[in-house]
Parts: C-alpha cells; structure tokens; sequence
C-alpha cells in the first residue's frame, strides 16, 4: 500500500467510524520510534514532565480523580521531534485534502503514567469550540501485555462500549480519532506506560500583542 492509499483509508475510518486504530511502524520507522522512546524514558527519569492538568490558562485544574499523567510538550527541536513533526504535518495535509477539516496546525505532548495511573473517560474538546478536531496517541511501549493494564478504552458514537475497542499501547500502534465526538478512557496501568499525543487544531495561534501593528 502506499502512502496515499493509506490516507484514504484512515479519512474514510475516521468519517464512517469517528475513530480508528493502525499499526504506524511502516511509516514512521523503527528507529523514529526508538528514539522516541528513548527521548521520553530520558524526560521521565530526569523529572522534565509535570502533572497534567485539565483546560487551559486560568481554567486550567489538576484534579488527581480525573488524570493522573505527567507530561511534557514537544517544540519539534531535537532530530526526533523534527522527524515526528514532519511525518505529522504530512498527515495534517493529507486529513485535509480528503475531509475538508481546514486543520492548521497541531500541538503534541509526551505523556507517562506511572503504575495506578488512568485519565477517567472523557473527550477532548468541547463540542463547537472548533479547536482540537482530531486526536492522535501513539504508544511507546514494547512487549506490552493486557495484564499490564493501561489499554485505551474507545466508547462508541453513541456512548456504549463496542465490542474490539480497547487499545493496547504497544510501540508503533497509533489511535485516531474525532477529539469532539469520541469519548475515551485511559484505564488504571499497571506499568509505565509512555505515550504522545497529538491535537490537530483549527484555530491558529493566537499573535502576541507586540506583533499586531
Ligand atoms: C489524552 C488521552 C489517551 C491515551 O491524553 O487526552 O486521552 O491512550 N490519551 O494515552
Ligand atoms: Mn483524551
């Protein structure tokens, strides 16, 4: 399959199905994704991600019954970052020549959860914000097993759980899906669990009050 094939698929998962799961190794590479890996257990051990919180700015709360990740965001500025940027910005531009999503830009974080840590079901945007439209998570993990716990739980459209939808978060798996629409579940791991998650976004970033003239 190439790469344009692909794409058609995932935009036709995500428009029939508002979400989908796949394999992201042919397509990124091994090495991509180990140093990923390796960027993320360097943060990790050195304390560089900070508990997560839920909203933005002054919204912004960390309630530790709700999440219980840490996390880290991703400027693009080491060669892995860059790779994973370019390889994003391309699936950017791909999503939106096949589902007119007018998506501008994305943002990405590294997330960990410690052994007992979750993320309660929720979504991802608020519906009509028009901010994050589709949601990326690719896992890090290798030889992850269902005893380990940790797996992503995707609730249907409607709100019952559908058969198939837990996602374990082996290295190279990826889940995408519509961040308004899909509501999702991090359930309790039992290992370190390392992830990055991506929001590709509709708005555009907002100038800083120096550069309006
Ligand atoms: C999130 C999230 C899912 C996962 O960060 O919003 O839902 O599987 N992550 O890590
Ligand atoms: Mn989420």
């Amino acid at each position: 399959m190439d790469k344009t094939q692909w794409l058609d698929e995932l935009a036709e998962g995500l428009s029939d199905y508002g979400w989908m799961s796949f394999d992201i190794t042919p397509w990124l590479g091994t090495d991509l994704l180990q140093s990923l890996q390796r960027e993320i257990i360097a943060l990790d051990q050195s304390d560089a991600l900070k508990i997560a919180g839920i909203g933005r700015g002054a919204e912004l709360v960390r309630d530790r019954s709700v999440r219980r990740d840490k996390i880290a965001w991703l400027q693009g500025d080491t060669p892995s970052q860059a790779g994973l940027f370019e390889f994003l910005e391309s699936l950017r531009m791909g999503l939106n020549q096949r589902l007119f999503l007018g998506l501008k830009r994305f943002e990405a974080h590294y997330a960990t959860y410690h052994s007992g840590d979750f993320y309660r079901a929720h979504v991802d945007s608020f519906q009509g914000r028009a901010s994050r439209i589709v949601s990326l998570v690719l896992y890090l993990n290798y030889d992850w097993q269902p005893a380990d716990g940790g797996a992503l739980q995707i609730y249907s459209r409607g709100d019952g759980v559908e058969a198939g939808s837990l996602v374990l978060p082996e290295a190279g798996r990826v889940a995408l899906f519509m961040s308004e629409e899909i509501r999702h579940e991090v359930l309790e791991a039992h290992r370190t669990r390392y992830s990055l998650a991506c929001w590709f976004r509709q708005d555009v970033i907002p100038l800083p009050i120096s550069a309006v003239i």
